[in-house]
């Protein structure tokens, strides 16, 4: 049976990198820092099984990682998903992050040596924001993508303490001859998304929105009327706030979480270490997101129930992302397998769901 650890098992990859390794049959071990709440309900339908097993420990701690390390030293693959992944909490925490999204790479490398595990694989969860504002154009469509050879030029403290992390990975698969891989994912999102980032703000706020219309029997949209920052009923006795968010502009390359996590295993699986863009290879705006998912709810004009807010405008801004992945489809054999529409409607119905379960639930 092989051993995996997790670094960031309680977050969104690392809850489907669990549920995909021991689904082959994997030993997992998962790493969890202390936290005064309850963080794993992202793997709560996971807890109870045999094969998974729960430790403590901080990435930023190196003692507790080389414990973690010593005590698995028969470890075949270590995945490091552990980050401060938030890039506009990143301008207001840049230490913070460095400390966790770039050092806490380092602090699992320097264990990985000093504890002797040369045998063991190691994947290193890099970014498309690590681009930022580079691409490449190519020559016969003039699209524009990045890939492989594009070089970096990070817009926040999270892409650079990404590609910190990034060259650290490469410095030690030479200097120390670790199979050692990154894999530079573009953004994936799923039911399991944390909130605050823009596909799950939009789909949550837009299952709320429909229930607030149902739960005061609201049947048409005529029954309604709009402030700058409100929705309302026409008597304005009742109101909902409008789904506020910042830039609209920027495009991204959008796939599914679950599909993403099959790229990073089958990294792991090849003779040489190496690095690899994991995308889609679309790139849509987040006006084209709101647009599917509205239409999805059947309402068109999405514009009406926006309230654009500058809180969430960051310092700087990454405006273009598309990926090219051939390197990945054709050495891995990698593909996505979900579309945009179709990860829209799973975002969506998930939260029907969610929000149909509690209901029951309070009953
Ligand atoms: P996520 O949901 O934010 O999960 C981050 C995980 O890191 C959580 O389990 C979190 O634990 C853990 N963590 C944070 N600080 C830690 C520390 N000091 N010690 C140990 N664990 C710590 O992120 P994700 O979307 O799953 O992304 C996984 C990785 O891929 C991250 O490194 C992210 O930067 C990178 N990435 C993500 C995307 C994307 O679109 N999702 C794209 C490219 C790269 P808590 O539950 O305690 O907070
Ligand atoms: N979060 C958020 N909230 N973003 C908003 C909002 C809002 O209210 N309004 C507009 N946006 C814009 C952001 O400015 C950004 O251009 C885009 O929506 C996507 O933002 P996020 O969903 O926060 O993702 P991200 O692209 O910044 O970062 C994600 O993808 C990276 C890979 O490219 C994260 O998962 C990173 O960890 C990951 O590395």
């Amino acid at each position: 049976m092989k051993k995996a650890i997790i670094f960031g098992i309680t977050g969104q990859d690392g809850s489907h990198l669990a549920d995909l390794l021991l689904s082959k049959n994997y030993k997992v071990v998962g790493v969890v820092r202390r936290s005064s709440t309850d963080t794993t309900s992202r793997i709560r339908h996971l807890l109870e099984r045999d094969n998974l097993e729960i430790v403590e420990g901080d990435i930023t701690d190196s003692r507790s990682v080389m414990n973690v390390l010593i005590k698995n030293d028969d470890v075949d693959e270590i995945y490091n998903l552990a980050a401060q992944s938030h890039v506009g909490t990143s301008f207001k925490q840049a230490a913070l992050t460095w400390d966790i999204t770039g050092k806490g790479c380092m602090n699992i490398l320097e264990g990985i040596v000093d504890a002797k595990l040369m045998h063991t694989r190691f994947y290193q969860a890099s970014s498309s924001e690590m681009f930022g504002a580079s691409y490449d154009v190519d020559c016969k469509t003039m699209l524009k993508y990045q890939n492989e050879n594009t070089k970096f030029l990070p817009q926040s403290p999270y892409a650079i303490s990404k590609c910190a992390a990034h060259y650290t990975v490469r410095l030690y698969r030479e200097a120390y001859g670790l199979h050692a891989s990154a894999g530079i994912l573009f953004n994936h999102e799923g039911p399991r998304r944390g909130d605050n980032f823009v596909t799950k703000k939009i789909t949550n706020w837009i299952v709320d929105f429909t229930t607030w219309l149902e739960s005061n029997e609201f049947s048409s949209c005529e029954q309604i009327t709009t402030s700058d920052e409100y929705i309302m009923s026409n008597d304005r006795s009742l109101s909902f706030p409008k789904l506020r968010l910042g830039n609209l502009d920027a495009c991204r390359d959008w796939g599914y979480a679950g599909d993403y996590v099959r790229a990073m295993w089958l990294m792991m699986q090849q003779d040489e270490p190496d690095d690899y863009v994991i995308c889609t290879g679309e790139t849509h705006t987040i006006k084209d997101f709101l647009t599917l998912a509205f239409k999805f709810m059947n309402i068109d004009d999405w514009a009406k129930y926006v309230y654009i807010d500058p809180a969430f405008y960051r310092p700087a801004e990454v405006d273009f992302l598309r990926g090219d992945s051939s390197k990945a489809r054709s050495k891995l054999g990698w593909e996505p397998k979900c579309n945009l529409e179709q990860l829209v409607s799973m975002m969506i119905n998930a939260k029907i769901n969610e929000k149909l379960q509690n209901h029951a639930r309070s009953f």
